[in-house]
């Protein structure tokens, strides 16, 4: 039932303060100010690293995470897409463990992964939307993402409850390996905790962004920008719009604009700047400043401090809610969701069951 909304996604995108609040106050314990700690079949402290895999939304998911692992619990993430890491042979250490991310379960290439590792030895993490899943039957420890039944075949709120159990798990895993203090703990479970709200007044852009997908839905091509965790959301950005509205879209690091898809930066080409004002803002805005000098024209996803820092002349500016660092990739993926959502209504697209795609890819 989609209730008032025209679309699955539609609703599953407002879903999102509630589906992100209830995950949350599984794996982190709000009174307290700490990361639950259920068991686990292995031991964080003891570990030398971690090995991630998915597929498609999912696997970018879990690449966000890599940041929040390596940041805050200074443990190595390798992340791959699964149909790669499946053949790749990769020597897993002894002292590793594996997750796999996936809303359905049954995706081939990850069940694959997983069986991979399995074969190798070592404990296995499911992060799982549907529990009765094989991946979920086949792995040491389940960790729901509890986000309910995804409708739309683009994911939505299964990414910010995969983000928000990931979240979790690396302040856990900081706080067990002794390299986030309890008084971090305490800050960064209460700043998880807020996310939800800011969730919500990222919902209420919706108007704006519902302008700017109508600008967007004139362009053939789009190019999606970001650093550190903002990066994993650039691609993240790219393929909802490509899946939906069969727009051409690359997310690329900001960083890489120089090596390659700058020569591409016309006034044909919109680029939208994922950038929250953080450690790496000021790189960021130099990379738009290489766009904009070029007649390329600037979406720009930032909050009030980054926009009132960068003195480019942007096609566009949607001003988010000032969030912490931990959370920003969470908030971000709004406005991103709501773009792609809204071109595609405008390019009038089947938006929750687009051309050639399955919700569950159960075949390689
Ligand atoms: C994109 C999308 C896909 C899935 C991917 C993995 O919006 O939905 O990229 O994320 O097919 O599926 P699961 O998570 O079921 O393993």
């Amino acid at each position: 039932d989609k209730g008032n909304h025209r679309h699955f996604m539609e609703k599953e995108i407002h879903e999102q303060p509630e589906t992100i609040s209830h995950t949350l106050s599984h794996y982190l314990d709000f009174t307290e100010g700490r990361a639950r700690r259920e068991a686990l079949p292995f031991d964080f402290a003891k570990l030398d690293r971690i090995a991630i895999s998915a597929c498609g939304t999912a696997y970018l998911a879990g690449l966000v995470s890599k940041y929040w692992f390596e940041r805050y619990a200074r443990l190595p993430v390798d992340i791959d897409i699964a149909s790669e890491f499946r053949y790749r042979e990769m020597p897993m250490p002894k002292a590793s463990a594996a997750f796999f991310v996936s809303q359905s379960g049954e995706t081939a290439d990850t069940l694959a992964s997983l069986r991979y590792c399995r074969s190798q030895g070592i404990p296995i993490g499911a992060i799982v939307n549907v529990q009765e899943s094989t991946i979920a039957r086949e792995a040491d420890g389940i960790f729901p993402t509890l986000a309910g039944p995804e409708i739309g075949v683009a994911s939505t709120k299964a990414f910010t409850s995969q983000l928000s159990v990931l979240a979790a798990l690396a302040v856990r895993a900081g706080s067990e390996r002794g390299t986030i203090s309890a008084e971090d703990e305490k800050r960064m479970v209460r700043e998880l905790s807020e996310a939800p709200r800011y969730v919500r007044q990222a919902l209420k852009l919706e108007e704006q962004i519902e302008k700017v997908a109508r600008k967007l839905s004139q362009f053939r091509h789009v190019l999606y920008l970001g650093r550190d965790t903002s990066y994993p959301l650039a691609m993240e950005g790219a393929l909802k719009l490509k899946e939906i509205s069969y727009i051409h879209a690359e997310g690329y690091a900001a960083g890489e604009l120089k090596h390659g898809p700058i020569a591409l930066i016309d006034r044909d080409m919109p680029v939208i700047v994922i950038a929250p004002h953080d450690r790496i803002y000021d790189k960021t805005v130099s990379n738009m400043q290489e766009v904009a000098a070029r007649g390329g024209k600037i979406i720009l996803i930032t909050d009030q401090e980054g926009a009132r820092r960068s003195s480019i002349d942007t096609f566009e500016t949607i001003i988010m809610p000032d969030v912490p660092e931990i959370i920003a990739p969470i908030v971000y993926a709004l406005p991103i969701q709501m773009l792609a959502y809204f071109t595609a209504v405008f390019m009038g697209t089947d938006v929750d069951q687009p051309r050639n795609l399955a919700k569950s890819v159960t075949v390689e």
